[in-house]
């Protein structure tokens, strides 16, 4: 028998139940149902809506259903409609009448706005948890390879060194912002819409300051019909999380080719490797591969929500109980990949020898060059000129700008001397880069320290 027996006379047909119900998927919120359910009541009670004993009743009842869904003892019924209305049933089946008036001055409609915040929160604050942690093995990982020098890219192409440390806290200050764009979105979550109803509130003479600071909510949402239908915190906090993806995947994408042989910068552990079904030599990036794909699951997402909220009249709408699915996959989606990710470059071998090399290589110093004939006295133009010819020199002799004897530099520019070797020497190049934000050991030791300090304050 439905909810709503009575006013719909006939028995729903059998192909529209499955179609409707949600219980597939919103089973995972029984938690947040039955404390919801609890403050309710609590709240009732202390309102003089419900006397004390059958408050009693129901929170003995609602406990117990607790402890015997975690336990296994109870199993969700799929036949349900969903959790509210399987924890209704089960209550009044259990305590009778009292379980009746549970419902009293509530409405589904805000009974889910509520417990789909409530939820959320706690996804929130475990993505956030996960994110700290992550930037913290950043940071150690950093803290090992500050002299590690390497090439720093543009276009894919080497540009000027900087050092492993530096690109590995570069990732570490996305995370951060990601850290911060979800604090921001924990504090608009963070108001009750119990109290709502199904949409104008209730005649009851309820206190939802009451219950908002039971469940602890900053304070009540303060329009009841904004309070059923607001899902923007939906659409904030799987953007937040599509952005984690996206930073992530950035990541992954790089892990990726400096684990090629054309690059070997890196080899991720064997624990996070896989092997080929008929290339013997193969160790593949799967787990890299496998975050990067997953970004477009988190994008869709996004775009689902903010696609089922386009065009939706005030108030509540059924096409709403096609939120959880999407922000569900999107956080499940964030913690699988932040649960391989950080392992992953905790235990990843770092070749200092190939990125050094690498650095040696590509006239990364050749901005240096030019610098050098700057302070000479020269116009940057021109000195760039100059080393432009000089490099395409040098490559044609197969020399670099570190062996190319001081005669041949002489040809291009009288202002060269000796000192030219020092000024275009790797480690010169990356700690004369020494300003607020730079490479240089001195600059990455202060940046690391002032992450560390923000994990530590948050
Ligand atoms: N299962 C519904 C959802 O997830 C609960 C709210 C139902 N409200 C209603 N008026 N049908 O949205």
């Amino acid at each position: 028998m439905k909810l709503w027996a009575g006013r719909i006379q006939q028995e729903a047909d059998a192909r529209l139940n499955d179609f409707n119900a949600s219980i597939r998927f919103d089973s995972r919120l029984y938690k947040q149902d039955i404390g919801g359910s609890m403050a309710h009541a609590t709240m009732l009670r202390e309102c003089g809506i419900i006397t004390p004993a059958e408050c009693d009743q129901i929170l003995t009842g609602l406990s117990a259903i607790l402890r015997d869904l975690e336990s296994g003892e109870l199993g969700i019924d799929p036949e349900s409609e969903d959790i509210h209305t399987f924890v209704e049933a089960e209550l009044t089946a259990r305590i009778g009448d009292a379980g009746k008036k549970l419902h009293t001055a509530r409405s589904r409609n805000d009974q889910v706005a509520l417990d789909l915040r409530l939820y959320l929160r706690d996804e929130l604050s475990a993505v956030t948890a996960m994110l700290r942690t992550l930037t913290g093995v950043l940071c150690d990982k950093a803290e090992e390879h500050t002299e590690t020098i390497m090439p720093g890219y543009t276009h894919l192409q080497r540009a000027q060194p900087i050092t492993f440390a530096h690109h590995l806290l570069a990732w570490a200050q996305m995370l951060l912002r990601d850290i911060g764009r979800l604090e921001d979105c924990y504090r608009r979550m963070n108001r009750s819409p119990l109290g709502c109803g199904a949409l104008a509130a209730t005649s009851y003479p309820i206190d939802r300051d009451m219950t908002a600071q039971l469940l602890g909510f900053d304070g009540p949402v303060l329009n009841s019909l904004d309070g059923v239908s607001d899902r923007d915190f939906c659409v904030e906090f799987v953007s937040a999380l599509a952005l984690v993806m996206t930073h992530l995947s950035r990541a992954c994408e790089e892990i990726i080719l400096w684990c090629s042989w054309e690059f070997k910068f890196i080899e991720l552990d064997d624990r996070f490797a896989t092997g080929s079904s008929i290339m013997p030599q193969k160790k593949n990036p799967d787990i890299p591969e496998l975050v990067r794909g997953k970004t477009g699951r988190v994008n869709g997402d996004l775009i689902a929500l903010l696609t089922m909220l386009k065009g939706l009249p005030l108030a509540y709408n059924k096409d709403m109980q096609e939120d959880k699915e999407a922000v569900f996959d999107a956080c499940d989606t964030v913690k699988m990949a932040l649960d391989a990710f950080t392992p992953m470059v905790e235990t990843m071998a770092v070749n200092t020898q190939r990125m050094r090399a690498a650095v040696s290589g590509g006239f990364l110093n050749a901005t240096d060059c030019a610098d050098y004939l700057t302070r000479k006295g020269l116009p940057f133009r021109d000195a760039y000129k100059i080393t432009g010819t000089l490099v395409a020199y040098c490559i044609e002799q197969g020399e670099t700008l570190e062996t190319l004897p001081l005669e041949q530099y002489r040809q291009f520019s009288e202002e060269f001397s000796e000192d030219i070797y020092e000024a275009v020497a790797l480690e010169t190049c990356l700690n004369s880069r020494n300003v607020l934000g730079g490479p240089a050991g001195e600059q990455v030791r202060l940046q690391l320290a002032d992450i560390r300090d923000q994990l530590g304050a948050q």
